[in-house]
């Protein structure tokens, strides 16, 4: 049996497909790159925005001349928009064979061998936590990077950001066991995995027990669970994302700053400056204290680089707003960010709400903050020419085999010349000689003017 698996959506999404093609390759299935090899084919996807929502569907309709060309073929649709509209699609989609909900990933062999045997059409949509214990296997299939590996630490997200539908379609908040999660490390390092990246809706509220509220000033279970990762010696860097900002207590920014382990790049969902919005986002922290956490981070770690997620056109968002939110994102210094254009999602709150900011508008503080960021971007890189950095080897360029590239623990990119010996996952240290809109190149790449 030959499997296509089509992701969509976050880092989440993509390590729940991971963990299914291990599912599925140990009870002996192929996995295929090819749609038209596919004996069952599988969309995991994302609800989270409505454009990403209308790619899966526009997909999936079009996959019916397969199933014409083959009536024996399975497709099925899973995670968080099937849970969020699954009857719906298989009402409305007479090809789709089933639909599973984001807490019922496990059931996958299963619901396939079920059809396989009575042709029949499945939705399986409860929640359960049981997903999360079943979850913990990896293949790193899909996976470009075979030195670095995800680790889901939490399920679910109790925070009900007005705009939000991941509450809805992910389900209460869920911490799996340190020991496990540990293991898991473990057995990924045996397997050659240097750096991990540990995911979650608010990876920071790990071992809080669902508490919306951050823990004591002198406390974080997510950092002790940081401390026992790093401790393995195998694994040479860990990432995570994303965490709520609120949560970065001053006991989590120590850890991070004494544990060279610990990435230098915080992702921290800022969503907007203005402190209007961020209250009718139910964000439960105010321009200020946003930046007081950044800036005890930089106090903290020294050397540390940003990125965000910003949402443009939130209902009711003035020019002023917008400027606030243009401010903050200068004051932080971001040099990455995710900026979206605000979309109703049914279901979460602000859905209820005029979507008033016209769609031009949107485009046009997109524009905006885009060049603000290319600036700063460009400003960050040059900042590291005639620097040496450390950089994880992530393997050969697409575009030239004689130039290899990785990246630093603070995110940046670099290219550089293979060495004899070089291999992806390697710690080696580069020169920085000359530095792009994105990428910062080693010495010796006359005329290297692509970026990666
Ligand atoms: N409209 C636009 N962006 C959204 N996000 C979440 N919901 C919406 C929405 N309704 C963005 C947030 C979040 C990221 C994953 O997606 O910025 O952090
Ligand atoms: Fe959505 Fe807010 Fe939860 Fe993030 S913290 S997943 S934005 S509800």
């Amino acid at each position: 049996m030959k499997v296509f698996i089509k992701t969509y959506g976050c880092q989440m999404n993509v390590r729940d497909s991971e963990a299914l093609a291990g599912m599925l390759t140990r009870s002996g299935a192929e996995l295929t790159a090819s749609e038209a090899d596919a004996d069952v084919m599988i969309f995991n996807t994302c609800s989270v925005r409505d454009q990403a929502e209308r790619k899966a569907i526009g997909k999936i309709t079009f996959m019916k001349k397969y199933k014409k060309l083959n009536p024996e073929l399975i497709i099925g649709v899973i995670g968080c928009m099937a849970q969020n509209r699954g009857q719906e699609l298989l009402d409305k989609i007479s090809h789709l064979d089933f639909a599973l909900g984001t807490g019922q990933l496990h059931r996958l062999t299963e619901v396939v061998e079920k059809i396989r045997r009575h042709r029949q059409q499945i939705a399986l949509l409860e929640d359960s936590s049981e997903v999360l214990d079943a979850m913990g296997m990896h293949s790193n299939w899909q996976n470009s990077r075979p030195h670095t590996g995800m680790i889901a630490i939490t399920r679910g997200c109790n925070r009900f950001c007005s705009y939000c539908i991941v509450p809805y379609v992910r389900g209460r908040e869920i911490s799996r066991k340190l020991s496990d999660i540990v293991d898991e490390a473990k057995m990924l390092a045996e397997q050659g995995v240097r750096e991990v990246m540990l995911l979650g809706q608010n990876v920071a509220a790990y071992g809080c027990n669902g508490n919306i509220n951050p823990p004591p000033a002198n406390e974080s279970p997510f950092g002790e669970l940081l401390q026992e990762i790093a401790r393995i010696d195998g694994i040479k860097r860990i990432r995570y994302t994303s965490p709520y900002p609120t949560f970065f207590t001053d006991k989590l920014i120590d850890i991070i700053a004494s544990e060279p382990k610990i990435c230098r790049n915080v992702h921290l969902p800022m969503q907007s400056g203005s402190d209007r919005i961020l209250r009718s986002m139910n964000r439960q922290y105010t321009a200020a204290s946003y930046l007081e956490i950044v800036n005890k981070l930089k106090n903290a770690i020294g050397e540390v680089t940003f990125s965000t997620d910003v949402i443009v056109g939130f209902p009711g968002e003035t020019d002023e707003d917008f400027i606030c939110t243009k401010n903050l994102m200068n004051e932080v210094g971001f040099d990455h960010a995710f900026i979206f254009k605000y979309s109703p999602r049914s279901g979460a709150k602000s859905a209820e709400w005029i979507d008033d900011v016209p769609q031009e508008v949107k485009e046009e503080r997109n524009q905006i903050l885009l060049k603000d960021l290319e600036r700063r971007s460009i400003a960050g890189n040059l900042s590291c020419v005639g620097r040496t950095l450390e950089v994880m080897v992530d393997g050969v360029s697409p575009r030239n085999p004689e130039r290899w590239s990785g990246r630093t623990s603070t995110a940046r990119t670099v290219v550089f010349k293979y060495a004899d010996g070089m291999k992806p996952g390697d710690l080696i240290n580069v020169p920085i000689d000359r530095a792009g809109r994105v990428t910062l190149f080693g010495p010796g790449l006359v005329g290297a003017d692509e970026e990666l």
